[in-house]
């Protein structure tokens, strides 16, 4: 999804967290450069943490209150989001576990990167546009999110 698309009531919302999308798909494609070179643990952990503050700012705020706006519109792909959420959450804590040169951390971590990549296109391209359908008005919520998004990536 453009941002440039997105209408004034949903625009800060959802800009801060494609954002944050963009800046993870980035450092998936910077590890995959990297894989030899040495420098993949280092974007490796700093990805796992950049996740795990976009899942905590999503599950949060976002989340719940997208689906309290419209339960009916919304509850279903909230709780796939949350199942794909669950699934990261576990391939990060086996990552955080094991060392990088450890047999399957490579594939573990790329394997995250395209269910990332996989809930990132749900996200933008399913629940963004009908939060835009229903206009939903996301702007005081932004103001939250950016608060809680400062604490998070402190
Ligand atoms: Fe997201
Ligand atoms: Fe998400």
């Amino acid at each position: 999804m453009n941002k440039t698309d997105i209408p004034a009531a949903q625009k800060a919302a959802l800009s801060l967290l494609i954002d944050d999308h963009r800046k993870v798909q980035k450092a998936f494609r910077d590890f995959a450069k990297a894989a030899d070179g040495g420098s993949g643990g280092r974007i490796a952990s700093e990805t796992c943490a950049a996740l795990k503050a976009h899942t905590e700012l999503e599950e949060s705020l976002f989340y719940p209150f997208v689906r309290e706006s419209d339960p009916d519109a919304f509850g279903p792909l909230i709780d796939e989001a949350l199942v794909e959420h669950d699934g990261a959450k576990k391939l990060i804590a086996e990552l955080e576990r094991m060392h990088p040169g450890d047999a399957l951390f490579e594939a573990r971590f790329t394997v995250l990167g395209e269910n990332v990549e996989h809930h990132i296109h749900e996200e933008e391209d399913e629940l963004f546009p009908a939060l835009i359908q229903h206009d939903v008005d996301l702007s005081e919520l932004a103001e939250r999110m950016r608060a809680r998004q400062a604490e998070l990536v402190r």
